[in-house]
């Protein structure tokens, strides 16, 4: 079993909700955190208020999208802190539109998603994810340092109307674990660096609170529990996967029962 204890977490969408939230646990269990994020000022009020839990945070702004950008953030981390044990890469966005709309009278297309929407969404959930993982885990190799990629997926990925683009992005991240195993594997390094996913439900973080409340009731009433996850609920997932090493290549869903169609 790991310990979080003198770990290092990169972090990025770090001062939104589920990023903020395991930079606070992993800061709690004695780890240190680089804390990664588009909003500058996002990314100081975070380590702001998480010092008070401790000093081994250190802050970069980072865009996800920006091969750049994710090779200063992997090399910070082992200037600030000589070390890479989770790589965390939890910034995301939701850019919801159906593909088609039609207009219910004529029954003719009055809209399509547009190409921009559908790229943004992929180029910060797919491919940003990439960026950050493929830089980080250069460095754990040249480092020999042991630990954990853990993705974040989604219940989306099993195809959410309205989300093409975000449920296609998610989906992505759920095959990242069993590529990155095999990889990691084949070049004699899975015993040292594991991949894994996360899939919430729905988290109570801006992403869900921003949504309209009569949508959010709607999901509720399909939630078995009766409420949205908490993060904590998610991050407390995402620190057993770290610690024990049996975990790997696999998705973990944490969705309080939540199925399609879950009412049966
Ligand atoms: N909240 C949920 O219900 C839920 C469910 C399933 C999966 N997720 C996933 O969990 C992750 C975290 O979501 P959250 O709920 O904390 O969202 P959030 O909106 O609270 O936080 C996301 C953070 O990502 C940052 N970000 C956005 N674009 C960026 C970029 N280009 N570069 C760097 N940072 C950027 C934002 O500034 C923000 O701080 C996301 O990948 C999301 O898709 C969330």
């Amino acid at each position: 079993m790991l310990s979080i204890r003198d770990s290092v977490a990169v972090i990025t969408g770090g001062s939104g909700g589920i990023g903020k939230v395991l930079a606070e646990y992993w800061l709690t269990n004695g780890g240190k955190v680089i804390n990664a994020d588009v909003e500058e000022d996002g990314l100081r009020s975070t380590e702001q208020e998480l010092r008070k839990i401790s000093d081994s945070i250190a802050s970069i702004v980072c865009d996800v999208t920006s091969e750049e950008d994710n090779s200063r953030l992997a090399s910070f981390a082992m200037e600030r802190f000589g070390a890479i044990n989770l790589v965390a890469p939890f910034a995301g966005i939701t850019a919801d539109g159906l593909m088609i709309n039609t207009d219910r009278e004529s029954g003719k297309v009055v809209g399509k998603m547009a190409l921009d929407r559908f790229k943004k969404v992929v180029d910060i959930n797919l491919t940003g994810v990439f960026l950050t993982v493929r830089e980080c885990v250069e460095q754990m190799i040249n480092n020999g340092c042991k630990g954990l990629v853990c993705v974040v997926s989604s219940t989306g990925s099993l195809g959410t109307a309205g989300q093409l683009n975000y449920s296609s992005s998610k989906a992505a991240m759920s095959v990242f674990p069993k590529v990155l195993m095999a990889e990691f594997f084949r070049r004699n390094i899975a015993d040292n660096i594991r991949c894994m996913a996360v899939a919430p439900g729905y988290v109570a973080t801006p992403m869900v609170k921003n949504m309209d409340e009569r949508i959010i009731s709607r999901i509720v009433e399909q939630i078995p529990i009766g409420r949205l996850i908490e993060p904590v609920e998610i991050v407390s997932i995402v620190a057993e996967l770290y610690r024990n090493e049996a975990m790997a290549g696999e998705t973990v869903f944490v969705h309080g029962g939540l199925r399609l169609g879950s009412k049966g």
